[in-house]
């Protein structure tokens, strides 16, 4: 299940193998063409890391289709991971390298201003907030939030010194020297990486709690009696596959394999009659299925589903199938009436 979630995570479903391959060479080559043109450390990773933007932005969209809010918690643990990455060679900069606290500035060094101290932390807990209201069991998450506020806390109170004493990196409420009774025995650098780690543990624990008790969005419609739990599993066998148009997804007398839920574009479904007749029998689109009939009568396919448009579709092999219908009445019930229905059409 865990790693189920995980290869879930990772997957890149909205872009195809070789734009991905693209994209790894142009950020590469970006990096590369950044190092010889003598460009800043912070420019080279800003390059090499905007190169990734279409494909994250369209991962982004492709994860809000499917599983709706979870695209915000996806957006929330790629800014903290880049945040958390600047704590990271920050440390690196004090501890290993023996910079200067006040010279070591992460890698965007830009960054390093009260004023964005303050948003990005104030953004990260806005989200967390936002996430809570839709993910209210989620304790991790409920952590994340608690840790977050105080942080938000501790640099608004560093932001008003900033403002009234024009005075940066001052030791806040926590860090030595701090104003709570002089705060604990770390300098604000180290402090900040506490903080950071106190939020990016639980956050990444939030995540993964929730993406083990997510299912796709598309397959609840399609099967709305289906419990959650087993929409869950039934989620982790899924393979999205995009066709072009007139593709055929689907070959009246093949045998049948899998069963597929349309989540873009449009299908034809046609039957070819004994005179070998190519007929028209339905139009298929977004959250309709097809597939069923030769999987549940174990017969070969009835009828040939040829994509109208460029189409993106859910499937589901036979097993998962099985595993989802026999779950719920209702749920076989319902299939029964429409293959029902779609058999009186296909002999019409
Ligand atoms: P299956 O027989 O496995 O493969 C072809 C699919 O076309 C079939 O399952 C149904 O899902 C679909 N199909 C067949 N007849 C109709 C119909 N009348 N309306 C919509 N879809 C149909």
């Amino acid at each position: 299940m865990v790693n189920n979630a995980l290869r879930r995570a990772l997957t890149i479903n909205s872009v195809p193998a070789n734009i991905i391959l693209l994209t790894a060479m142009a950020s590469y080559g970006a990096m590369i063409f950044a190092i010889i043109q003598g460009w800043p450390l912070w420019a080279v990773v800003v390059v090499t890391i905007l190169t990734w933007l279409p494909v994250v932005s369209m991962e982004v969209g492709w994860t809000y289709r499917h599983y709706e809010w979870l695209a915000l918690f996806y957006v929330l643990v790629l800014i903290n991971a880049g945040h958390f990455m600047e704590h990271v060679v920050q440390m690196t900069q004090i501890h290993i390298l023996g910079v200067a606290p006040k010279n070591a500035k992460g890698i965007i060094s830009q960054l390093d201003t009260e004023w964005i101290h303050f948003s990005a932390n104030l953004i990260t807990l806005l989200l967390v907030l936002v996430l809570l209201s839709r993910f209210r069991q989620n304790v991790w998450l409920w952590v994340t939030a608690v840790v977050g506020t105080w942080h938000v806390i501790e640099h608004s109170y560093i932001l008003n010194v900033y403002l009234q004493t024009g005075v940066t990196s001052s030791p806040g409420l926590l860090t030595k020297g701090g104003a709570l009774g002089g705060g604990l025995p770390f300098i604000r650098p180290d402090m900040h990486f506490i903080y950071n780690l106190l939020v990016t543990v639980p956050l990444m624990l939030a995540f993964a709690y929730q993406l083990r008790r997510t299912y796709n969005e598309w397959l609840a419609k399609a099967f709305p009696h289906v419990a959650e739990d087993r929409l869950v599993e039934a989620t982790s066998h899924l393979q999205a596959l995009k066709l072009s148009a007139g593709a055929t997804l689907v070959r009246q007398g093949d045998a049948a394999d899998r069963f597929y839920i349309i989540t873009q574009g449009e299908v034809a479904v046609t039957h070819r009659d004994e005179a070998g007749q190519e007929n028209p029998v339905a139009t298929l689109g977004p959250g309709q299925f097809f597939g069923e009939m030769g999987l549940l009568a174990n017969a070969p396919r009835t009828a040939t589903v040829t994509a109208r448009t460029d189409v993106e579709v859910l499937a589901m092999d036979r097993n998962t199938f099985s595993g989802v219908v026999d779950s719920s009445e209702t749920t076989a019930q319902d299939l029964a009436e429409t293959v029902a229905q779609r058999r009186v059409a296909l002999s019409s």
